[in-house]
């Protein structure tokens, strides 16, 4: 079997925990069910990511080229506007980068997950 093209890993230690990390990482999983996704996104609840105090931490990788996306202080909210333009558009969330790992809230090359997909809602 392949692996999945992205990885997401979710950070779910005590920081990251206390700040939410549990409502965003069901948000997830929903809306890449939703989006008829979930095969294609291998999604891990994690432990700690290092980036304490920062949460919730969301680490997305592009599993062909190793590409690291980071979100940081991720809100349950903010779920949707990550899967559709990142995921499907390939377009991470700029606003939402993580400036630790992104300093200049850049990004590498990311190629969108091809269709089939869902958007509407
Ligand atoms: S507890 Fe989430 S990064 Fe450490």
């Amino acid at each position: 079997m392949l692996p999945a093209p992205v990885q997401i890993f979710a950070c779910q230690n005590r920081t990251c925990r206390r700040d939410g990390s549990s409502t965003v990482l069901a948000e997830l999983q929903s809306e890449l069910a939703r989006c008829g996704l979930s095969a294609r996104v291998e999604l891990q609840a994690t432990g700690c990511l290092s980036q304490c105090g920062n949460g919730p931490m969301l680490l997305v990788v592009q599993t062909a080229t190793g590409q690291q996306i980071w979100y940081d202080r991720v809100r349950p909210e903010e779920i949707p506007l990550v899967v559709r333009r990142h995921l499907i558009e390939g377009k991470p969330v700029t606003d939402m980068l993580y400036r630790a790992k992104h300093p200049k809230r850049s990004f590498p090359e990311w190629s969108p997950l091809p269709p089939p997909w869902h958007t509407s809602p």
